[in-house]
């Protein structure tokens, strides 16, 4: 399938990195389908060298840096970000794996339309260690959450969530593995459905069609 182009009318998305990249990775296999409606338009780092920029630029895909640190404030890296989002017209944006919190620039632009996956069941345990506070406070299941990104630390209203259990003998690193697992399908599910078929948000929740296409 790797080399059927996308329909024209799939949905422009970027997607936004800080690390491995394997959530990335899975949206661009799902890509690959025309039948899927989206096409990868860029992929956005906060930061260089890293693997998920290498497999965006191995798929095909555009890509841009921007770091806090090249910027006079946060809140001018908060707008070029939004400006260089914006460059690539974008229906949708995901950040999948992105380590930084957009601001009040990025979300006048995109607020909405930026999904971003969090290794917990929202509301518990936000912030950037979940899978390591959700094993400290000794829960037996957590998950993952897809949400649309708000102004708070994953706070947004929730589209989708997935639960996994908790084992006896987890650690960070093996719950976290086995979360992302689970992540990466929700991830690849509802981006789809959302590109496909459009969302409302009405108060906290998310509002979706029917999947009609059932892919
Ligand atoms: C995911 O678990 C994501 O929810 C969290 O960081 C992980 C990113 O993994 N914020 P990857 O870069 O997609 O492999």
């Amino acid at each position: 399938m790797g080399a059927v182009p996308p329909l024209p009318d799939a949905t422009p998305v970027v997607v936004l990195v800080s690390g491995s990249g394997t959530n990335l990775q899975a949206l661009i296999d799902a890509s690959d389908d025309p039948a899927y409606g989206v096409r990868i338009v860029a992929v956005g780092a906060d930061r260089d060298g890293i693997p998920a920029l290498d497999r965006a630029e191995r798929a095909g895909i555009e890509t841009f840096v921007l770091r806090v640190a090249d910027h006079p404030s946060r809140a001018a890296w908060d707008a070029a970000l939004a400006e260089r989002v914006a460059a690539a017209s974008p229906e949708l944006v995901v950040l999948a794996g992105f380590m930084k919190l957009t601001g009040a620039a990025f979300l006048a632009r995109f607020g909405g339309r930026t999904l971003n996956s969090h290794p917990a069941l929202s509301p518990s345990f936000p912030g950037m260690n979940a899978p390591r506070d959700a094993l400290a406070h000794g829960v037996k299941i957590t998950g993952a959450t897809l949400f649309v990104v708000d102004e708070g630390v994953d706070t947004g209203p929730i589209v989708a969530q997935v639960a996994v259990p908790v084992l006896d003998d987890d650690t960070v690193d093996s719950l976290h593995d086995r979360i992302k697992s689970s992540e990466r399908g929700m991830l690849v599910e509802w981006v789809g459905r959302l590109a496909r078929d459009g969302h409302s948000i009405d108060g906290r929740r998310v509002v979706t069609p029917p999947n009609r296409r059932n892919l």
